[in-house]
């Protein structure tokens, strides 16, 4: 009785050892280092999302492979053709680091399956191998950013219309691709040998973005991705590594980011975060076009204005986000002009008004219809991006507000306080991408 229970423990034991070391997490627990990085990572505000692989040639975005039907031998013929001779990472990274951007994250690899950095695991589809440019793109980057303090983040695609071992989901079943080569186990240890390189040629990588799971959704039998031990796995290359997956749903152990496609946490008006509870846990990341488009549309000219990404931009910071704006660079390596110019506007903000969103967390009071508020220390700035009154009612109970003024010119603001909080006198209706107000909290 007394042997049966201690193999018993034995058991129990090394079975608790072994899901927590090598097939995952038991439950999930983040190290120090990972924690201090989330916290750097809600900082940092504004990152830019760049969608660059061989697709950049066809001007249609990075679907096209799927959306034409193009066979994948004949999509493989693609980067033969790629030679981005404008490409310059440093001009990249400087109109970035001017626009006031804190962080980048590229794609390594889309759903196409060309690697767009120097890949052994990728068997000669990559940038380095099979173009003549022969550039490893985001060695350069790296390093360019390295030289800037901007923080890489490589998007990294969960399913792959190139490579035969991939098991079939949903999507690229048109491509001429045979079917009797799939294999999960090749698969997994190729995007899992991918990562290594990816975290162990670039220097410190500031979070894995997944996408692509929702290839699966529908499987009659649920497909089990192995993300757990995935997730330990770059954990345990680089632990202030932070991993986001784009699955839109809710938070798996291990990842480190909730991110929100094409909407502000807790809306839903692209249709992908039905459902989706907004984590108090760890950072949020809303991720949006500046375009309409991911990859480079050559026939889409329809940019949001400055003011509408400005105004995003506040409104994530109100909502304790993150802003991943995305670009799709062309393929002969240059950003398009119009991205540029709203870069331009973007960073005339930002070295104004930066402060008032940089370090901040979700200010006293919650979103509301004219705006937000932000917070760092005791200062707690008040964002109005649409107004029609002089007057602005903070319900604010529980703290002191004093001291208010406009962050633009510091001129004084009355404030009047009632039983239910703060009347916020302001000079005239306001008319600005964001009037700002600074007032002190006690
Ligand atoms: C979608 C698309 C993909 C894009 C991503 C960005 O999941 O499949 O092309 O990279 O959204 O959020």
């Amino acid at each position: 009785m007394k042997n049966s229970r201690i193999v018993f423990g034995i058991v129990a034991l090394f079975s608790i050892l072994n899901s927590q070391f090598s097939i995952g997490y038991a439950q999930y627990v983040p190290s120090a280092e990972n924690l201090k990085a989330r916290s750097e990572f809600q900082d940092k505000k504004l990152g830019i999302f760049l969608h660059w692989g061989v697709y950049a040639m066809m001007g249609q975005g990075e679907w096209v492979m799927n959306n034409r039907n193009i066979n994948y031998e004949e999509y493989a013929k693609m980067p033969a053709g790629f030679y981005p001779a404008k490409y310059d990472a440093e001009e990249w990274v400087r109109a970035f680091s001017d626009a006031g951007v804190k962080y980048i994250t590229i794609t390594s690899r889309h759903h196409d399956g060309f690697s767009m950095f120097n890949s052994k695991a990728s068997e000669g589809y990559n940038i380095v191998e099979a173009t003549p440019f022969k550039r490893d793109v985001i060695k350069e980057l790296a390093d360019a950013c390295a030289k800037y303090g901007i923080m890489l983040n490589f998007y990294y695609s969960h399913l792959d219309w190139h490579r035969l071992d991939y098991p079939l989901g949903s999507t690229g079943k048109q491509l001429g691709r045979p079917t009797n080569q799939q294999d999960w186990n090749s698969y997994y240890n190729f995007m899992n040998a991918q990562l290594t390189e990816l975290l162990t040629q670039y220097g410190p990588i500031g979070a894995i973005w997944f996408d692509g799971v929702w290839d699966h959704a529908g499987d009659a039998v649920p497909f089990n991705w192995q993300l757990e031990e995935q997730y330990a796995l770059i954990h345990r290359l680089q632990p202030a590594c932070l991993v986001g997956n784009n699955h839109h749903k809710n938070l798996n152990p291990g990842e480190d980011i909730q991110i929100f496609e094409r909407d502000l946490p807790g809306e839903n008006t692209a249709g992908f975060s039905g459902g989706m509870q907004v984590s108090n846990e760890v950072p949020l990341e809303s991720c949006q076009t500046m375009s309409d488009s991911w990859g480079f549309n050559i026939t889409d000219t329809h940019y949001k204005s400055t003011k509408e990404l400005i105004q995003m931009l506040v409104h994530a910071a109100g909502l304790n986000a993150n802003l991943l704006l995305n670009i799709g660079p062309q393929s002969d390596g240059q950003l398009p002009a119009t991205a540029l110019s709203r870069l331009k506007e973007i960073g005339e903000w930002t070295s104004q008004y930066g402060e008032t969103i940089y370090g901040t967390r979700g200010g006293l009071v919650t979103p509301r219809d004219w705006g937000v508020t932000t917070l760092k220390g005791n200062k707690l700035y008040v964002h109005i991006l649409k107004w029609q009154d002089k007057g602005l009612f903070l319900p604010v109970t529980d703290h002191k507000l004093s001291n208010a003024k406009l962050f633009k010119d510091g001129t004084p603001l009355k404030v009047v306080k009632s039983k239910e909080g703060y009347l916020l006198e302001l000079p005239n209706i306001p008319s600005d991408i964001d009037t700002v107000v600074e007032i002190t909290v006690d």
